[in-house]
């Protein structure tokens, strides 16, 4: 190969397998022991939009092997994992029975609207002292829009703001490796019995 072409290649695939090197090394080290935290290893454990599902792979190594994720892509959905990937909306996957739910780098693509609708469909499909995890994107990307679509630079208080009251925050944590910067956990508030349904005790 031409050294010029080699070097330009080599400084692509470099930057490529880091930050996929990084992913994993992130999903092992630092997502999984904290998903393990909150949740045993036979707890039904959901990632909603798991793309090529790095994190559900890491997961079922270390032990999880009630797993599932959800997605759009039908390049994912049609293959074969190790664990099964939906290719239809989380009420429509499970009905109150999800102890955790994650979405890791998802989130950026959905309006104040959309994760609103997300919400409903996370208090149908949690079971009452379910958790939902959060790992967003650190926000110093260049791109302010995907396919046609803005991207949402969402905080883990803005996403707090929008979970509440049914959800309240019981840990955050900032990854300082690349790709993901921040991670929040979500305990569901339990509706107080003969109050308004409005509100919950957190
Ligand atoms: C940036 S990728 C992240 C993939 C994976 N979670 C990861 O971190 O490697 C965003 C994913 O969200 C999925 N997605 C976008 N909108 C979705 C929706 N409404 N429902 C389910 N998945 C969705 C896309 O198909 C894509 O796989």
């Amino acid at each position: 190969m031409d050294p010029q072409k080699l070097s330009a290649f080599r400084a692509f695939y470099d930057d490529y397998y880091r930050e996929r090197f990084e992913k994993d090394y992130q999903c092992t080290t630092i997502i999984t022991p904290l998903i393990r935290k909150y949740r045993a290893p036979d707890s039904l454990i959901g990632d909603a939009g798991c793309g090529f599902p790095i994190v559900l792979n890491a997961l079922f190594d270390s032990g999880f092997k009630n797993i599932f994720g959800q997605e759009i892509s039908r390049t994912i959905t049609d293959k074969t994992h190790r664990f099964p990937i939906y290719p239809v909306a989380l009420p429509e996957i499970a009905k109150t029975g999800i102890d955790l739910l994650l979405t890791h780098n998802v989130l950026y693509h959905l309006s104040s609207a959309e994760l609103l609708e997300f919400k409903k469909n996370l208090l149908e499909s949690l079971s009452p002292s379910g958790y939902y995890m959060a790992i967003c994107d650190r926000f110093d990307q260049k791109s302010i829009e995907f396919a046609g679509h803005p991207i949402y630079r969402w905080s883990i208080q803005e996403i707090d703001e929008l979970l509440s009251p049914e959800f309240r925050l019981i840990e955050r944590k900032e990854l300082d490796v690349k790709c993901s910067a921040q991670c929040g956990i979500w305990a569901r508030c339990q509706p107080l019995r003969q109050q308004e349904s409005h509100r919950a005790s957190c």
